[in-house]
């Protein structure tokens, strides 16, 4: 690490018009690929200074565990070198092969979608919504004698989507379970939950002002309740009689055991205590609501009755304290009173609020940077391109391309919350998850681009020009298998991902 600066390419600021030049699903490729010609004749010397300029960028990303592979890179350049410049003498032909394989990919890889989103955008039938940008064309409304992609509700004309969007929880409106609206013939699910196909969290940058300063706690009782009413089905009655009985004094805002007068500011109050009861009208999965969020933001430490993955929402370890069933309240209870007397300790669990929230958090929150209207353009544009791509034309696409021993893939990725797609290359010796990861950052670090929630995230949480993978995962996951529960199983799982899906389509989400 460290070593390679005196490489850096002064032509690097070329990088993106040279090495990286489509986008598939935009017509840029087009335009890429017919500059190509006029730069085929002095190809193999850039190629080569490419290369050069693409190590010394590697060499400056800062993660020591990065040199070994930026090494073997290198190694195998000037192997490559060697081994080559002796059979054919011509300095500029060294990566003709290499190169020749990537321009051969981009150009028979290329073949034009049905649809173009720019003229023709996504409409669906309902709402008025107005979002000011989205990565793919969008419309929402009603348009006599046009034929939507897709309609809120059910039942659909044959060839619209019938899409079902629910801010409420399964637990009540059982239809909003993803499999029960899917039986009742829903096409797109848009629901709390992170394995519907849209999901519409509660959560977002814009609504809650999560790094609000925390403020001093000076009520004497520990926690402050704001609960409407005292039915729900589960047991959050019960936790809060339990919480009484173990001592805990609650101030109590909302209609359930009231013991304050409730015309308040709710954020406002919060921040006095140091802790809040959120509690949920119900236990499910992913169902978390204002009440966690407006406990984040009161810098009030958020006990939970509520859904079974709040750990998944923790915007750091050790940050709420959650009661999974009524038999927890009194260990919950004697935490409760530990940290109201040990300042230091029940710091700690604010953490967050003065050195930012875990990436997993921000990778979580930062999925609603994109409104959900836009995600459910995007998910549907991407459908229809994916009926494209089992066309016979598509199919035809070569998708690799073999030189010399190495065979060179051809993979697409975006980031998630956009919708086209860029290129990138990995050769057969660099399968590996580590180097996806690098070509991913190398790529869009040379696009110079600029993550999707990049305005939405608060100032002091939004970090510089860097750009940070957190994941990539193939397109049409879930964003709980996403953020969550998938992971290639080591490099050779990846490996034979790329093997066995030709021109794979990846998310990144950065951080
Ligand atoms: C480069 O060649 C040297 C000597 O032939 C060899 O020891 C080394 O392993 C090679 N490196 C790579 C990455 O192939
Ligand atoms: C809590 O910790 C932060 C740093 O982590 C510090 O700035 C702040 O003063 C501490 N607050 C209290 C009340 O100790």
């Amino acid at each position: 690490m460290g070593t390679t600066n005196h490489r850096q390419h002064p032509k690097h600021a070329e990088l993106p018009d040279l090495n990286t030049p489509s986008t598939s699903y935009s017509s840029t490729s087009i335009s890429a690929n017919s500059n190509k010609k006029k730069w085929s004749n002095i190809l193999p010397i850039f190629v080569a200074l490419v290369v050069i300029g693409e190590i010394a960028f590697l060499g400056r990303l800062d993660m020591a565990k990065n040199a070994d592979i930026v090494n073997s890179w290198a190694d195998s350049f000037y192997n490559f070198t060697r081994t080559t410049s002796s059979s054919w003498g011509v300095e500029d032909q060294v990566f003709e092969p290499e190169d020749s394989c990537q321009a051969w990919l981009e150009k028979e890889d290329y073949v034009a979608y049905s649809r173009d989103f720019k003229q023709e955008p996504i409409f669906v039938h309902g709402g008025d919504e107005e979002f000011k940008t989205c990565a793919v064309g969008c419309k929402f409304g009603f348009e006599a004698g046009k034929k939507p992609d897709a309609g809120l509700g059910i039942p659909q004309k044959s060839g619209t989507a019938s899409v079902l969007r629910s801010m409420e929880s399964a637990k009540y409106y059982a239809e909003n379970n993803v499999d029960m609206a899917r039986g009742r013939g829903y096409d797109v699910v848009m629901t709390t939950s992170l394995s519907s196909d849209v999901p519409v969290g509660y959560f977002s940058w814009a609504e809650y002002d999560l790094m609000a300063p925390v403020q001093p706690k000076t009520e004497s009782a520990l926690a402050a309740a704001f609960i409407s009413n005292c039915g729900a089905r589960n047991f959050r009655l019960q936790a809060l009689v339990a919480l009484e009985n173990a001592n805990i004094k609650i101030d109590s805002y909302g209609g359930c055991h009231r013991n304050r007068d409730g015309r308040v500011d709710k954020v406002e109050t919060l921040k006095r205590y140091r802790f809040s009861l959120a509690f949920e009208n119900s236990n499910e999965e992913d169902y978390v609501t204002e009440k966690f969020f407006q406990s984040l933001v009161a810098g009030s430490v958020p006990v939970v009755v509520g859904a079974p993955n709040i750990q998944d929402f923790a915007p750091s370890p050790n940050s709420l304290l959650h009661i999974k069933e009524v038999s927890d309240v009194d260990s919950v209870a004697k935490t409760m009173k530990y940290l109201a007397e040990n300042p230091s300790a029940y710091n700690e669990s604010l953490r967050w609020k003065y050195e930012g929230p875990s990436d997993s958090f921000k990778a979580l929150v930062d999925m609603a940077a994109v409104h959900s209207s836009c995600r459910l353009c995007i998910y549907l544009a991407t459908k229809i391109y994916e009926k494209d791509e089992n066309n016979a034309e598509f199919r035809k696409r070569p998708c690799k391309c073999t030189s010399g021993l190495q065979t060179t893939y051809h993979i697409f990725v975006r980031e998630r919350g956009r919708f086209d797609m860029e290129s990138i290359y990995l050769r057969s010796d660099h399968l590996t998850l580590e180097a996806l990861s690098l070509a991913v950052n190398l790529k869009f670090k040379s696009l110079k681009h600029v993550p999707v929630w990049k305005t939405e995230r608060p100032e002091s949480i939004r970090g510089g020009n860097e750009l940070k993978v957190y994941r990539i995962y193939p397109v049409g996951m879930t964003q709980r298998q996403a953020l969550y529960t998938f992971r290639f199983k080591g490099d050779s799982d990846f490996k034979n991902h790329i093997e066995s899906n030709p021109c794979p389509k990846f998310e990144v989400i950065f951080v």
